[in-house]
């Protein structure tokens, strides 16, 4: 029996221009290079916003024209051969509509195709992955465009009482073409999420349940519930235990060891969750890392990383590579995939 199954087949990314240092940030905040590098790995992000001004130089969805082209040259396919758009993003250009639909418009896309809003925000491409992996192998979809984006620099708190996450998070993201196959491309994803931890890493607003979509209260203080807070160390210990242990189940679900594995590429949360992971699968598989120059981007992470280490040459043909994400929800997951 033939089995029918999504692989990846083209793959693009794009980031805003304008770097942004750590000693950049240290004119804004009380913070230095040695503590972000120290405790995070970061080096310097890319963001659209340049310091107080909020306005940016490109947009969420410009970016994803820029890196869903790519994806589609990479793949040899034409926009109207897309069966389905899935956009991950926890910040699109507008709360609503979200900009999956707009996308297949600037892309020239059919409009008889559905264009999916996810936001399961770090694990966000993850979960995108998984659908359009299911509509491919459910033969409802030929062709799906799968995107994971950011631009998050414009919500950021600059004072130093957002030192704590602003100096985290970049921009910027990337797309794949998933394609049906005949031969198994994405092995096995596995995605689970854990509602108790809603609390320990997000925004306070905007939100619906509040009544009015935003108060003015909303801005101000301290910490603006615009702005996002986050238990940073609970998040280092739950990410260092359930990225290693996603990874070693969706292995063990396909009969593979971690020997088997190529390499690893995780959501760029913290170079120190990635030396964590390293160290919980006891340094037995390379683990792909480009934090130290874009910083956290989130849903954008995972892909832009795969970009950049499939044109670096470290994913090669035939080799068995493991995605793996970890974020606000608590949601996580892993993707095992033969290239
Ligand atoms: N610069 C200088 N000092 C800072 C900064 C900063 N940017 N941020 C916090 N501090 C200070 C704090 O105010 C605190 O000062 P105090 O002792 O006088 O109160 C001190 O540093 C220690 O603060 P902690 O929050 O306890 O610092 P910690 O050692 O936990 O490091 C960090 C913070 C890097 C965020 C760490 O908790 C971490 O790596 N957590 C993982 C969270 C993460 O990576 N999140 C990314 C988003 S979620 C995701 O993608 C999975």
């Amino acid at each position: 029996m033939t089995t029918r199954s999504a692989a990846i087949s083209g793959i693009g990314y794009a980031t805003p221009r304008h770097k942004v240092t750590n000693a950049m940030l240290s004119e804004f905040m009380d913070t230095s290079d040695q503590w972000i590098q120290e405790r995070t790995g970061i080096k310097e992000r890319r963001w659209a916003r340049c310091g107080f001004e909020a306005l940016g130089e490109t947009s969420n969805l410009e970016m994803a024209l820029v890196a869903a082209r790519a994806a589609l040259q990479n793949a040899g396919t034409a926009p109207q051969e897309l069966d389905a758009i899935i956009y991950a993003t926890i910040t699109p250009d507008r709360e609503l509509p979200g900009n999956a639909a707009r996308l297949g418009v600037e892309l020239g896309a059919r409009a008889d195709i559905p264009a999916y809003e996810v936001r399961n925000h770090c694990s966000g491409f993850l979960y995108g992955l998984q659908i359009g992996n299911a509509l491919i192998s459910a033969a409802r979809c030929e062709r799906v465009l799968v995107v994971g984006m950011e631009l998050q620099s414009t919500g950021l708190n600059l004072c130093t009482a957002g030192r704590n996450t602003a100096v985290l998070f970049g921009d910027g993201g990337g797309a794949v073409v998933l394609q049906a196959r005949s031969t198994p491309g994405i092995l096995r994803i596995k995605l689970a999420s854990d509602g108790r931890y809603a609390e320990k890493l997000g925004l306070e607003a905007p939100g619906f349940k509040r009544g009015y979509y935003l108060k003015t209260e909303d801005f101000c203080g301290e910490q603006p519930g615009v702005s996002p807070r986050m238990e940073g160390k609970l998040i280092f210990k739950m990410a260092s235990l359930r990225m290693p242990q996603v990874v070693r189940t969706v292995l063990g679900e396909c009969g593979f060891s971690i020997e088997d594995l190529s390499i690893i590429i995780p959501h760029q949360a913290n170079q120190r969750i990635l030396d964590m992971l390293s160290h919980e699968l006891e340094g037995r598989v390379e683990i792909f890392s480009n934090i130290a120059s874009y910083g956290n981007t989130t849903a954008g992470s995972i892909p832009l990383a795969l970009a950049e280490a499939v044109a670096q040459g470290k994913v090669k043909p035939g080799q068995l590579v493991c995605l793996t994400s970890f974020g606000a929800g608590f949601s996580w997951g892993a993707a095992l995939c033969r290239w």
